[in-house]
Protein backbone atom coordinates (compact mmCIF):
# COMPACT_ATOMS: atom_id res chain seq x y z
CA UNK A 1 0.00 0.00 0.00
CA UNK A 2 1.85 3.30 -0.77
CA UNK A 3 0.46 6.68 1.12
CA UNK A 4 2.84 9.18 1.19
CA UNK A 5 2.40 12.44 2.81
CA UNK A 6 4.38 15.86 1.95
CA UNK A 7 4.75 18.04 4.98
CA UNK A 8 6.15 20.77 5.86
CA UNK A 9 8.34 21.26 8.81
CA UNK A 10 8.97 24.79 9.45
CA UNK A 11 6.00 27.99 9.06
CA UNK A 12 4.92 26.74 6.06
CA UNK A 13 6.34 27.65 2.40
CA UNK A 14 8.82 25.22 2.59
CA UNK A 15 8.07 24.83 -1.20
CA UNK A 16 6.43 21.53 -0.34
CA UNK A 17 4.12 21.96 -3.98
CA UNK A 18 7.18 21.53 -5.99
CA UNK A 19 8.12 18.32 -3.99
CA UNK A 20 4.37 17.26 -4.61
CA UNK A 21 4.44 17.76 -8.44
CA UNK A 22 8.28 15.43 -8.66
CA UNK A 23 6.44 12.15 -6.70
CA UNK A 24 3.44 12.99 -8.66
CA UNK A 25 4.33 10.26 -11.25
CA UNK A 26 4.20 7.36 -8.79
CA UNK A 27 0.68 8.11 -7.14
CA UNK A 28 -2.79 8.23 -8.86
CA UNK A 29 -4.57 10.49 -6.33
CA UNK A 30 -3.34 13.39 -4.44
CA UNK A 31 -5.12 14.90 -1.10
CA UNK A 32 -5.84 17.98 0.75
CA UNK A 33 -6.48 17.27 3.75
CA UNK A 34 -6.19 20.64 5.94
CA UNK A 35 -6.44 24.65 5.77
CA UNK A 36 -7.92 26.23 2.85
CA UNK A 37 -7.52 29.49 0.64
CA UNK A 38 -5.00 30.39 3.22
CA UNK A 39 -2.39 28.07 1.31
CA UNK A 40 -0.19 29.01 -1.67
CA UNK A 41 1.59 26.31 -3.54
CA UNK A 42 3.52 26.58 -6.42
CA UNK A 43 5.44 24.62 -8.85
CA UNK A 44 7.76 25.59 -11.81
CA UNK A 45 7.74 23.55 -15.32
CA UNK A 46 9.94 24.69 -18.32
CA UNK A 47 10.03 27.90 -16.67
CA UNK A 48 6.09 28.08 -16.36
CA UNK A 49 5.36 29.17 -13.12
CA UNK A 50 1.97 27.75 -11.58
CA UNK A 51 -0.14 28.47 -8.53
CA UNK A 52 -2.84 26.84 -6.51
CA UNK A 53 -3.76 27.95 -2.88
CA UNK A 54 -6.99 25.93 -2.51
CA UNK A 55 -7.28 23.01 -4.86
CA UNK A 56 -4.14 20.00 -4.51
CA UNK A 57 -0.97 21.64 -6.81
CA UNK A 58 -1.22 17.75 -7.44
CA UNK A 59 -4.10 18.65 -9.91
CA UNK A 60 -1.28 19.90 -12.54
CA UNK A 61 -0.11 15.95 -12.62
CA UNK A 62 -2.76 14.80 -15.60
CA UNK A 63 -3.40 11.18 -14.42
CA UNK A 64 -3.53 11.97 -10.82
CA UNK A 65 -7.39 12.51 -9.37
CA UNK A 66 -7.23 15.67 -7.08
CA UNK A 67 -9.61 15.33 -3.65
CA UNK A 68 -9.97 18.57 -1.35
CA UNK A 69 -11.11 16.33 1.73
CA UNK A 70 -13.18 17.22 4.34
CA UNK A 71 -10.38 18.37 6.40
CA UNK A 72 -10.35 21.64 4.26
CA UNK A 73 -13.03 24.72 4.43
CA UNK A 74 -13.78 25.31 1.20
CA UNK A 75 -14.77 29.29 -0.11
CA UNK A 76 -16.77 28.49 -3.05
CA UNK A 77 -15.64 31.87 -4.95
CA UNK A 78 -11.83 30.74 -4.48
CA UNK A 79 -12.85 26.76 -5.98
CA UNK A 80 -14.76 28.05 -8.83
CA UNK A 81 -12.06 30.70 -9.47
CA UNK A 82 -9.32 28.38 -9.05
CA UNK A 83 -10.94 25.74 -11.66
CA UNK A 84 -11.52 28.82 -13.99
CA UNK A 85 -7.98 29.72 -13.84
CA UNK A 86 -6.68 25.95 -14.59
CA UNK A 87 -9.36 25.81 -17.82
CA UNK A 88 -7.83 28.87 -18.96
CA UNK A 89 -4.27 27.28 -18.77
CA UNK A 90 -5.79 24.54 -21.08
CA UNK A 91 -6.31 22.02 -17.92
CA UNK A 92 -9.57 20.19 -18.10
CA UNK A 93 -11.23 19.84 -14.70
CA UNK A 94 -14.40 18.30 -14.10
CA UNK A 95 -15.97 15.24 -11.66
CA UNK A 96 -13.42 12.86 -13.02
CA UNK A 97 -10.39 14.63 -11.66
CA UNK A 98 -11.27 16.88 -9.26
CA UNK A 99 -13.80 16.02 -6.60
CA UNK A 100 -14.77 17.82 -3.45
CA UNK A 101 -15.78 16.31 -0.11
CA UNK A 102 -19.56 16.97 0.90
CA UNK A 103 -18.63 16.72 4.54
CA UNK A 104 -15.75 20.06 3.73
CA UNK A 105 -16.90 22.86 5.52
CA UNK A 106 -18.21 25.82 3.49
CA UNK A 107 -16.54 29.83 4.21
CA UNK A 108 -18.75 32.93 3.88
CA UNK A 109 -18.64 36.35 3.71
CA UNK A 110 -19.69 36.99 7.23
CA UNK A 111 -16.14 34.82 8.23
CA UNK A 112 -13.95 37.04 6.11
CA UNK A 113 -15.77 40.13 7.95
CA UNK A 114 -15.50 38.38 11.41
CA UNK A 115 -11.71 37.96 10.77
CA UNK A 116 -11.54 41.35 9.83
CA UNK A 117 -13.21 43.26 12.54
CA UNK A 118 -11.80 43.54 16.09
CA UNK A 119 -8.40 45.42 17.81
CA UNK A 120 -4.96 43.54 18.50
CA UNK A 121 -6.90 41.21 20.73
CA UNK A 122 -8.14 39.47 17.38
CA UNK A 123 -7.09 37.82 14.29
CA UNK A 124 -4.71 40.88 14.00
CA UNK A 125 -2.63 40.22 16.59
CA UNK A 126 -1.67 36.73 15.08
CA UNK A 127 -0.89 38.25 11.04
CA UNK A 128 -4.26 35.99 9.39
CA UNK A 129 -4.22 35.49 5.94
CA UNK A 130 -7.66 37.19 6.42
CA UNK A 131 -9.34 33.92 4.45
CA UNK A 132 -12.04 32.94 7.10
CA UNK A 133 -10.35 30.20 7.97
CA UNK A 134 -10.06 30.63 11.83
CA UNK A 135 -13.81 31.69 11.73
CA UNK A 136 -15.16 29.42 9.74
CA UNK A 137 -13.50 26.85 11.95
CA UNK A 138 -14.34 27.96 15.26
CA UNK A 139 -17.90 27.22 13.24
CA UNK A 140 -17.06 23.34 12.70
CA UNK A 141 -16.39 22.96 15.93
CA UNK A 142 -19.14 25.20 17.74
CA UNK A 143 -21.62 23.03 15.15
CA UNK A 144 -24.12 25.63 15.44
CA UNK A 145 -23.62 27.76 12.78
CA UNK A 146 -22.05 25.69 10.42
CA UNK A 147 -22.68 24.70 6.97
CA UNK A 148 -21.09 21.90 4.99
CA UNK A 149 -20.61 21.73 1.59
CA UNK A 150 -23.30 19.08 0.95
CA UNK A 151 -25.73 21.13 2.42
CA UNK A 152 -25.24 23.57 -0.24
CA UNK A 153 -26.64 20.54 -2.59
CA UNK A 154 -30.42 20.71 -0.28
CA UNK A 155 -31.64 24.29 -1.27
CA UNK A 156 -34.47 24.06 0.77
CA UNK A 157 -32.47 22.86 4.22
CA UNK A 158 -29.91 25.22 3.34
CA UNK A 159 -32.37 28.51 3.13
CA UNK A 160 -33.57 27.39 6.67
CA UNK A 161 -29.58 27.47 7.96
CA UNK A 162 -28.57 30.40 6.99
CA UNK A 163 -32.18 32.00 8.22
CA UNK A 164 -31.13 30.84 11.47
CA UNK A 165 -27.22 31.18 11.01
CA UNK A 166 -27.24 35.07 9.40
CA UNK A 167 -29.26 36.78 11.90
CA UNK A 168 -26.64 35.19 14.67
CA UNK A 169 -24.03 36.84 13.03
CA UNK A 170 -25.08 39.82 12.59
CA UNK A 171 -25.65 40.65 15.85
CA UNK A 172 -22.08 38.93 16.68
CA UNK A 173 -20.41 41.29 14.06
CA UNK A 174 -22.70 44.57 15.74
CA UNK A 175 -20.98 43.91 18.59
CA UNK A 176 -17.37 43.94 17.38
CA UNK A 177 -18.99 46.97 15.54
CA UNK A 178 -21.31 49.60 14.81
CA UNK A 179 -20.24 49.47 11.12
CA UNK A 180 -19.91 45.89 10.71
CA UNK A 181 -21.37 45.00 7.17
CA UNK A 182 -24.77 43.25 7.77
CA UNK A 183 -25.58 40.01 5.28
CA UNK A 184 -29.40 39.24 4.21
CA UNK A 185 -29.90 35.00 4.91
CA UNK A 186 -31.99 34.89 1.31
CA UNK A 187 -29.53 37.23 -0.53
CA UNK A 188 -26.62 35.21 0.78
CA UNK A 189 -28.72 32.04 0.12
CA UNK A 190 -29.61 32.93 -3.46
CA UNK A 191 -25.85 33.55 -4.24
CA UNK A 192 -24.56 30.19 -2.94
CA UNK A 193 -27.01 28.11 -4.33
CA UNK A 194 -25.59 29.83 -7.50
CA UNK A 195 -22.37 28.31 -6.65
CA UNK A 196 -23.75 24.71 -5.38
CA UNK A 197 -25.00 24.54 -9.12
CA UNK A 198 -21.45 25.06 -10.66
CA UNK A 199 -19.99 22.98 -7.76
CA UNK A 200 -22.36 20.03 -7.64
CA UNK A 201 -20.24 17.90 -9.99
CA UNK A 202 -17.35 18.01 -8.22
CA UNK A 203 -19.06 17.24 -5.13
CA UNK A 204 -19.06 13.94 -3.12
CA UNK A 205 -18.49 11.14 -0.19
CA UNK A 206 -14.48 11.70 -0.12
CA UNK A 207 -13.79 9.33 2.54
CA UNK A 208 -15.87 6.66 0.58
CA UNK A 209 -13.74 7.16 -2.25
CA UNK A 210 -10.22 7.15 -0.63
CA UNK A 211 -11.41 3.83 1.44
CA UNK A 212 -12.34 2.46 -2.15
CA UNK A 213 -9.36 3.76 -3.69
CA UNK A 214 -7.12 2.02 -0.93
CA UNK A 215 -8.95 -1.12 -1.46
CA UNK A 216 -8.72 -0.91 -5.21
CA UNK A 217 -4.79 -0.83 -4.38
CA UNK A 218 -4.43 2.77 -5.52
CA UNK A 219 -1.27 5.03 -4.65
CA UNK A 220 -2.37 8.20 -2.59
CA UNK A 221 -0.27 11.48 -1.58
CA UNK A 222 -1.44 14.04 0.82
CA UNK A 223 -0.49 17.45 0.17
CA UNK A 224 -0.50 19.07 3.16
CA UNK A 225 -0.67 22.76 3.40
CA UNK A 226 0.86 25.48 6.05
CA UNK A 227 3.54 23.97 8.70
CA UNK A 228 4.05 21.83 11.50
CA UNK A 229 4.82 24.70 13.45
CA UNK A 230 1.40 26.46 12.36
CA UNK A 231 -0.35 23.50 14.07
CA UNK A 232 -3.20 24.36 15.98
CA UNK A 233 -1.97 21.65 18.55
CA UNK A 234 1.70 21.24 18.02
CA UNK A 235 2.68 24.60 17.07
CA UNK A 236 3.56 27.59 18.07
CA UNK A 237 0.23 28.20 19.62
CA UNK A 238 -1.67 30.57 19.62
CA UNK A 239 0.43 32.34 16.54
CA UNK A 240 -0.88 28.96 14.29
CA UNK A 241 -3.27 28.20 11.74
CA UNK A 242 -6.70 26.80 12.76
CA UNK A 243 -6.34 23.12 11.47
CA UNK A 244 -3.62 20.23 12.07
CA UNK A 245 -1.24 20.72 9.56
CA UNK A 246 1.59 18.20 10.35
CA UNK A 247 0.84 14.28 9.61
CA UNK A 248 -1.70 14.92 12.44
CA UNK A 249 -4.38 15.90 10.38
CA UNK A 250 -4.18 13.01 8.00
CA UNK A 251 -6.69 10.80 9.45
CA UNK A 252 -9.11 13.01 10.50
CA UNK A 253 -9.01 15.43 7.67
CA UNK A 254 -9.13 12.68 5.29
CA UNK A 255 -10.38 9.49 6.70
CA UNK A 256 -7.34 7.55 5.50
CA UNK A 257 -6.64 4.89 9.07
CA UNK A 258 -3.50 6.10 10.78
CA UNK A 259 -1.94 2.87 10.25
CA UNK A 260 -1.97 3.02 6.25
CA UNK A 261 0.59 6.23 5.68
CA UNK A 262 3.43 4.58 4.12
CA UNK A 263 5.75 7.33 3.80
CA UNK A 264 6.62 10.91 5.10
CA UNK A 265 8.52 13.39 3.37
CA UNK A 266 9.38 16.24 5.42
CA UNK A 267 10.22 19.76 3.48
CA UNK A 268 12.32 22.07 4.62
CA UNK A 269 13.97 25.09 3.39
CA UNK A 270 17.53 25.37 4.01
CA UNK A 271 16.66 28.67 6.64
CA UNK A 272 13.93 29.49 8.09
CA UNK A 273 10.89 31.95 7.22
CA UNK A 274 7.59 32.73 8.81
CA UNK A 275 4.87 34.91 7.41
CA UNK A 276 2.58 36.67 10.11
CA UNK A 277 3.42 37.33 13.69
CA UNK A 278 4.49 34.83 16.57
CA UNK A 279 7.92 33.79 18.10
CA UNK A 280 10.56 33.50 15.84
CA UNK A 281 13.87 32.78 17.45
CA UNK A 282 16.38 32.56 14.83
CA UNK A 283 14.61 35.44 12.74
CA UNK A 284 17.24 37.81 11.04
CA UNK A 285 16.06 41.16 11.92
CA UNK A 286 19.13 43.17 11.00
CA UNK A 287 18.28 45.76 8.73
CA UNK A 288 18.24 46.68 4.81
CA UNK A 289 21.49 45.53 3.98
CA UNK A 290 21.55 42.26 6.97
CA UNK A 291 21.08 39.06 5.81
CA UNK A 292 17.45 38.32 6.34
CA UNK A 293 16.75 40.94 3.86
CA UNK A 294 19.31 39.47 1.45
CA UNK A 295 17.59 36.26 1.73
CA UNK A 296 14.64 37.45 1.56
CA UNK A 297 15.55 39.33 -1.99
CA UNK A 298 17.67 36.11 -3.14
CA UNK A 299 14.82 33.26 -2.59
CA UNK A 300 11.70 35.94 -3.19
CA UNK A 301 10.78 35.74 0.16
CA UNK A 302 6.94 37.22 -0.35
CA UNK A 303 3.71 35.20 0.79
CA UNK A 304 2.02 33.90 -2.29
CA UNK A 305 -1.63 34.44 -0.99
CA UNK A 306 -1.00 37.83 1.08
CA UNK A 307 2.11 39.36 -0.60
CA UNK A 308 3.57 40.46 2.48
CA UNK A 309 7.15 39.71 2.82
CA UNK A 310 8.38 36.89 5.11
CA UNK A 311 10.18 37.13 8.07
CA UNK A 312 13.43 35.56 7.19
CA UNK A 313 16.42 33.91 9.70
CA UNK A 314 18.74 30.82 10.18
CA UNK A 315 17.84 27.16 10.13
CA UNK A 316 16.18 26.18 13.87
CA UNK A 317 17.37 22.73 13.69
CA UNK A 318 15.64 22.26 17.53
CA UNK A 319 12.09 23.24 16.18
CA UNK A 320 12.45 21.06 13.04
CA UNK A 321 13.56 18.04 15.20
CA UNK A 322 10.27 18.83 16.84
CA UNK A 323 8.02 18.49 13.92
CA UNK A 324 10.16 15.88 12.36
CA UNK A 325 9.65 13.77 15.33
CA UNK A 326 5.90 14.55 15.10
CA UNK A 327 5.72 13.04 11.79
CA UNK A 328 8.31 10.73 12.04
CA UNK A 329 9.34 12.01 8.12
CA UNK A 330 11.04 9.01 6.99
CA UNK A 331 13.42 11.15 5.15
CA UNK A 332 13.80 15.50 4.37
CA UNK A 333 13.58 17.20 0.75
CA UNK A 334 16.28 20.22 1.92
CA UNK A 335 15.13 23.41 -0.37
CA UNK A 336 16.25 26.77 -1.54
CA UNK A 337 19.50 25.59 -0.99
CA UNK A 338 20.66 27.57 -3.89
CA UNK A 339 19.36 30.82 -1.86
CA UNK A 340 22.21 30.76 0.29
CA UNK A 341 25.35 31.24 -1.97
CA UNK A 342 27.44 33.74 -1.24
CA UNK A 343 27.08 34.05 2.55
CA UNK A 344 30.39 33.77 4.30
CA UNK A 345 29.26 32.03 7.33
CA UNK A 346 26.14 29.69 7.71
CA UNK A 347 24.79 29.80 11.36
CA UNK A 348 22.09 26.82 12.96
CA UNK A 349 20.52 26.96 15.61
CA UNK A 350 21.07 23.71 17.53
CA UNK A 351 19.93 24.56 21.41
CA UNK A 352 18.15 27.33 23.20
CA UNK A 353 18.93 29.54 26.21
CA UNK A 354 15.81 29.62 28.18
CA UNK A 355 16.14 31.61 31.26
CA UNK A 356 19.90 31.48 31.67
CA UNK A 357 19.35 27.66 31.05
CA UNK A 358 20.55 25.70 27.77
CA UNK A 359 17.11 23.40 26.40
CA UNK A 360 17.60 21.32 23.00
CA UNK A 361 13.88 20.46 23.36
CA UNK A 362 11.03 22.86 21.84
CA UNK A 363 8.89 24.41 24.12
CA UNK A 364 5.48 24.02 23.56
CA UNK A 365 3.93 27.76 24.51
CA UNK A 366 4.71 30.91 22.31
CA UNK A 367 5.55 33.30 25.44
CA UNK A 368 8.45 31.17 26.66
CA UNK A 369 9.43 30.45 22.84
CA UNK A 370 9.63 34.26 22.44
CA UNK A 371 12.20 34.31 25.49
CA UNK A 372 14.26 31.60 23.89
CA UNK A 373 17.93 33.31 22.71
CA UNK A 374 19.00 30.62 20.16
CA UNK A 375 22.81 28.81 20.27
CA UNK A 376 24.36 28.92 17.39
CA UNK A 377 26.86 26.51 15.60
CA UNK A 378 28.58 27.99 12.60
CA UNK A 379 29.60 26.65 8.92
CA UNK A 380 31.68 28.31 6.22
CA UNK A 381 29.40 29.30 2.95
CA UNK A 382 30.28 29.14 -0.20
CA UNK A 383 30.88 31.42 -3.37
CA UNK A 384 29.39 29.27 -6.09
CA UNK A 385 25.97 29.07 -7.79
CA UNK A 386 24.00 26.26 -7.12
CA UNK A 387 21.21 26.57 -9.82
CA UNK A 388 22.53 23.75 -12.25
CA UNK A 389 24.32 21.54 -9.74
CA UNK A 390 21.82 18.11 -10.74
CA UNK A 391 23.92 15.28 -8.55
CA UNK A 392 25.21 15.97 -4.95
CA UNK A 393 29.16 15.85 -6.59
CA UNK A 394 28.48 18.95 -8.21
CA UNK A 395 27.92 20.59 -4.98
CA UNK A 396 30.99 22.44 -3.82
CA UNK A 397 32.19 20.72 -0.13
CA UNK A 398 30.72 23.55 1.85
CA UNK A 399 27.29 23.23 0.60
CA UNK A 400 27.61 19.21 0.92
CA UNK A 401 28.52 20.22 4.30
CA UNK A 402 26.13 21.88 5.43
CA UNK A 403 23.66 19.47 4.26
CA UNK A 404 25.11 16.36 5.77
CA UNK A 405 24.92 18.75 9.15
CA UNK A 406 21.18 19.27 8.88
CA UNK A 407 20.20 15.75 8.34
CA UNK A 408 22.84 15.23 11.46
CA UNK A 409 20.89 17.43 13.72
CA UNK A 410 17.64 16.79 12.62
CA UNK A 411 18.54 13.06 12.36
CA UNK A 412 16.60 12.21 9.40
CA UNK A 413 18.34 11.16 5.69
CA UNK A 414 17.98 13.40 2.78
CA UNK A 415 15.73 12.41 -0.36
CA UNK A 416 16.42 15.99 -2.37
CA UNK A 417 17.98 18.91 -2.39
CA UNK A 418 16.59 21.70 -4.45
CA UNK A 419 18.66 24.20 -5.82
CA UNK A 420 16.34 26.42 -7.96
CA UNK A 421 12.07 26.68 -8.26
CA UNK A 422 12.25 24.54 -12.06
CA UNK A 423 11.29 20.70 -11.38
CA UNK A 424 14.72 20.07 -12.78
CA UNK A 425 16.59 21.99 -10.52
CA UNK A 426 16.65 19.41 -7.86
CA UNK A 427 19.06 16.85 -6.93
CA UNK A 428 17.81 13.32 -5.87
CA UNK A 429 19.94 11.50 -2.86
P1 LIG B 1 4.67 25.84 -0.43
O1 LIG B 1 3.57 26.66 0.14
O2 LIG B 1 5.36 25.01 0.62
O3 LIG B 1 4.26 24.99 -1.59
O4 LIG B 1 5.78 26.86 -0.96
P2 LIG B 1 5.51 28.22 -1.79
O5 LIG B 1 5.09 27.87 -3.16
O6 LIG B 1 4.62 29.13 -1.03
O7 LIG B 1 6.94 28.89 -1.73
C1 LIG B 1 8.08 28.27 -2.27
C2 LIG B 1 8.67 29.20 -3.34
O8 LIG B 1 10.00 28.83 -3.58
C3 LIG B 1 7.96 29.10 -4.67
O9 LIG B 1 7.95 30.37 -5.30
C4 LIG B 1 8.81 28.13 -5.45
O10 LIG B 1 8.73 28.29 -6.87
C5 LIG B 1 10.19 28.50 -4.96
N1 LIG B 1 11.17 27.41 -4.94
C6 LIG B 1 10.96 26.08 -4.78
N2 LIG B 1 12.13 25.42 -4.69
C7 LIG B 1 13.10 26.35 -4.82
C8 LIG B 1 14.54 26.29 -4.79
O11 LIG B 1 15.15 25.26 -4.60
N3 LIG B 1 15.19 27.46 -4.98
C9 LIG B 1 14.57 28.64 -5.17
N4 LIG B 1 15.30 29.73 -5.35
N5 LIG B 1 13.22 28.74 -5.18
C10 LIG B 1 12.51 27.61 -4.99
P1 LIG C 1 1.38 27.16 2.68
O1 LIG C 1 0.51 25.94 2.47
C1 LIG C 1 2.80 30.26 5.40
C2 LIG C 1 -0.02 31.70 8.43
C3 LIG C 1 -0.52 33.12 8.36
C4 LIG C 1 -0.67 33.43 9.84
C5 LIG C 1 -1.17 32.12 10.42
C6 LIG C 1 -2.69 32.05 10.60
O2 LIG C 1 1.53 28.00 1.47
O3 LIG C 1 2.67 26.77 3.33
P2 LIG C 1 -4.69 31.83 8.87
O4 LIG C 1 -5.13 32.72 7.76
O5 LIG C 1 -4.35 30.44 8.44
O6 LIG C 1 -5.66 31.82 10.02
O7 LIG C 1 -3.34 32.51 9.42
O8 LIG C 1 -0.78 31.11 9.49
N1 LIG C 1 -0.23 30.88 7.23
C7 LIG C 1 0.76 30.50 6.39
N2 LIG C 1 2.07 30.82 6.39
N3 LIG C 1 2.32 29.39 4.50
C8 LIG C 1 1.02 29.03 4.51
O9 LIG C 1 0.53 28.06 3.70
C9 LIG C 1 0.16 29.63 5.46
N4 LIG C 1 -1.16 29.54 5.74
C10 LIG C 1 -1.38 30.29 6.82
O10 LIG C 1 0.42 33.96 7.74
O11 LIG C 1 0.60 33.67 10.42
MG1 LIG D 1 3.02 28.68 0.28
Amino acid sequence: MTVTCVVGLQWGDEAKGKIVDLLGHDHDFVVRYNGGANAGHTVVRDGKTYKLSLLPIGILTSHMRAVIANGVVVHPVRFLEEVKKLHEGGIAIDGGNLVLSDHAHVIFPYHVEEEGLGDEGSAKAIGTTGRGIGPCYQDKVGRITSVRVGELLHPEHFRERLRMIVPRKNLLLRAFSANARQFDADALCDEYLGYAQQMAPFIQDTTRLLHQALKAGKRILLEAAQGSLLDVDHGTYPFVTSSNTSTTGVWSGSGIPARNLSKVYGVIKAYSTRVGRGPFPTELDDGPSGIGERIRRVGKEYGTVTGRPRRCGWFDAVAVRHTATLADADSLALMLLDVLSGLEELKICTAYELNGQRIDYFPGDAFLLEKCRPVYESMPGWNADLTKARKLIDLPMEARRYVDRLSAIVGRPMSFISVGPDREQTIVC
